[in-house]
């Protein structure tokens, strides 16, 4: 199983999207894929089509109890005909649950961790809220890897940092997750997200990974709570879907290269497409 923390403290700049394309890319490549909607916001679950669901994630964290995760596991509601992740639902409590999860002196940290013994997806990806505090904590607890998204912005390199610095002190304490790279979100074609691309590439080099474009189409597959691929002649779904795919193998090559090597994501420097649709 492979396990992969999508964070970033900033909020807004596309953890639960790339989240979800990733999540489609590896379904539709014949992987079990597994979502854990660690967001008290629940937009993953809501673009996975599932509200309200229970037991969520709340009660999975509402008890130090291994293998707790595999009680709360449904199926996403994207047509039968394409790819289905799997998922343990978020819920509006969990906004509740980090002060309560302060209270316990032991499992703070690791909670997540716990649950998820007896998942046995090939990969599960787990989608952090925007914040630095224990639910976020117990997503980097709980992974193989974490993958840091951003926004071709001012302060992104600023913030990025922050949030290696983060993953580093957890893995320090603990031997994981390790960086799997940084991925540029919603990249458009004005010199002002060149100028940033270029920025995050000098500072971040061979960890920044093929980066995903600013597509409507993107937004439009969430907001409709499917996949990309169902989507169908939607201009740009396919291109789109087409960027996740390659940002999955590129994730799951230095996967499969780390096991071997125990080496870093290879280098990957990526051009943008000629044409984006908007
Ligand atoms: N590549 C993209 N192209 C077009 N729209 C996008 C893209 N990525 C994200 N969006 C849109 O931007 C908004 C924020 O994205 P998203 O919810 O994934 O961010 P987030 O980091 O998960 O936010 P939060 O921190 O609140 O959890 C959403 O409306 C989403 O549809
Ligand atoms: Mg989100």
């Amino acid at each position: 199983m492979q396990s992969i923390a999508v964070v970033n403290q900033k909020g807004g700049v596309g953890k639960t999207t790339v989240t979800l394309g990733i999540a489609e890319a590896a379904s539709a490549s014949g992987m079990s894929v597994l979502i854990i909607d660690l967001d008290p916001q629940a937009n993953a679950s809501s673009g996975l089509g599932v509200w309200n669901a229970t037991p969520s994630i709340d009660d999975v964290l509402a008890e130090a109890r291994a293998g707790s995760a595999t009680e709360a596991i449904c199926r996403s509601h994207w047509p039968d005909d394409g790819p289905r992740p799997d998922l343990v639902p978020g819920s509006h409590l969990l906004a509740g649950r980090e002060a309560l999860l302060a209270a316990d002196p032991v499992g703070a940290q690791d909670r997540l961790r716990l649950s998820m013994a007896g998942v046995n997806h090939d990969l599960v990806l787990i989608d952090c809220p925007p914040s630095l505090g224990l639910l976020c904590i117990n997503g980097l607890f709980a992974a193989e890897r974490a993958l840091i998204v951003t926004e071709p912005a001012a302060w992104a390199a600023d913030g990025v940092d922050l949030m290696h610095n983060t993953v580093e002190r957890v893995a320090g304490r603990l031997g994981a997750p390790r960086l799997a790279g940084v991925i540029i979100n919603r990249v458009g074609r004005t010199r002002d997200n060149r100028y940033w691309c270029e920025q995050l590439q000098d500072r971040f080099g061979e960890l920044v990974l093929p980066q995903i474009q600013l597509r409507a189409a993107i937004a439009e597959a969430s907001g409709q709570s499917t996949c990309l691929r169902s989507l169908g002649k939607r201009p740009g779904a396919a291109e789109a879907a087409g960027q996740f795919d390659e940002l999955w193998n590129s994730l799951n090559e230095a996967q499969t290269a780390d096991l071997g090597s125990g080496g870093l994501p290879p280098s990957a420097e990526h051009s943008a497409p000629d044409t984006i649709d908007l």
